[in-house]
């Protein structure tokens, strides 16, 4: 099931030769091709159907190599780096010339983060370069936690699959910029604002969580077929009975505080009461709910400490207008 050291020297091959790897990381399944090559970088654009005007982030292999990709590297983010990497957060910083545009949307900001998967280690390592890799979904839909999930999203698109075993983090990477003033967290992920304040002995800044103005960040970003509804956990077993009797197949994401509330719908997920779990989770209920059949999904959003940011900006984005 997982990669073999042939696995990762044939995808260092076939990202040598313009074409896209998918790969496992600690947060989701990337979509990888060398950051340097502007046409490998069209066809990753092309394979998930996203506007090219959409900034991917540029996978490296080492915290030291950081300044050999970005303009200077400020204070913050060095800290950041040294403290935080690998793993899970994606610093927004002044692009180097070793970056194309084609990578970067047009923009003169790079997004650099070092993955914590022993996998795609391995790979960054046999490569050399930098591999720009967006989650390997088709554009808009619930990010791939499985290399089952990419395969039945992107199929041929992609030529080589590393398979690395289920995602541990199970949610993106928490990105932030650091390009000047109060660190601010572009995205919710991974790593908490707590972590980052606590690293930084200093306030970060959240970019209006739910209503985040990053360039390519859609409101119906992560969503299922099924339709999200976002509703308060103490009405949910009266909002699942009324939807199921209109008619709807519905799923329910049930909290933990209704764990023993019997309700009546399609199909119900239990919530884990921890948060790690839930975001490792949160993905694969969506795909499950949908394969079920579900055509609405009834969720409750989680307190906002800790990763419960990152699950309830998820949840928003779910229920987003199409
Ligand atoms: O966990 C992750 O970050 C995963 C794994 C594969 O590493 N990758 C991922 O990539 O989530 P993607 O393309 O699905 O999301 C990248 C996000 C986009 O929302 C994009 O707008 C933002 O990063 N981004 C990239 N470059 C940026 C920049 N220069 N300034 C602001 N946001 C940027
Ligand atoms: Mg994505």
């Amino acid at each position: 099931m997982t990669a073999t050291t042939g696995d990762i020297q044939k995808a260092a091959e076939v990202l040598r030769g313009g074409g896209l790897v998918a790969l496992p990381t600690e947060t989701v399944y990337g979509l990888a091709a060398d950051a340097e090559n502007p046409a490998a970088l069209a066809r990753v654009f092309q394979a998930k159907g996203r506007p090219a005007d959409h900034p991917l982030i540029v996978h490296i292999g080492a915290a030291e190599q950081l300044g050999d990709w970005v303009a200077d590297v400020p204070e913050t983010a060095r800290l950041l780096a040294e403290h935080c990497w690998p793993g899970p957060l994606t610093l927004v910083l002044r692009r180097g010339h070793r970056v194309p545009l084609a990578a970067t949307g047009g923009l003169e900001t790079v997004a650099v983060r070092v993955p914590a998967h022993p996998v795609a280690l391995a790979l960054l390592s046999a490569f050399g370069g930098a591999v720009a890799a967006p989650s390997a979904n088709r554009f808009g839909s619930v990010s791939p936690t499985t290399a089952d999930h990419v395969r039945t999203d992107l199929g041929d698109a992609v030529d080589f699959v590393l398979d690395g075993g289920p995602c541990e983090v199970g949610v993106e990477s928490t990105i932030v910029d650091v390009t000047g003033g109060t660190p601010t967290i572009l995205r919710p992920g991974g790593v908490t604002r707590e972590e980052l304040e606590a690293v930084l002995g200093g306030p970060v800044a959240v970019g209006t969580t739910t209503r985040v103005r990053v360039p390519g960040q859609h409101p119906s970003h992560y969503a299922p077929r099924a339709r999200v509804v976002l509703v308060e956990p103490d009405e949910i077993p009266a909002e699942a009975r009324r939807a199921q009797e209109e008619g709807h197949q519905v799923g329910v994401f049930l909290p933990p505080s209704l764990a023993d509330v019997p309700v009546k719908a399609h199909a119900v997920v239990a919530v884990p009461a921890s948060s790690a779990d839930y975001a490792r989770g949160l993905y694969g209920y969506l795909r499950e709910l949908d394969e079920r059949g579900c055509d609405l999904i009834l969720a409750s959003l989680p307190p906002e400490n800790g990763l419960g940011l990152a699950l309830s900006n998820r949840l928003h984005r779910a229920a987003g207008p199409r």
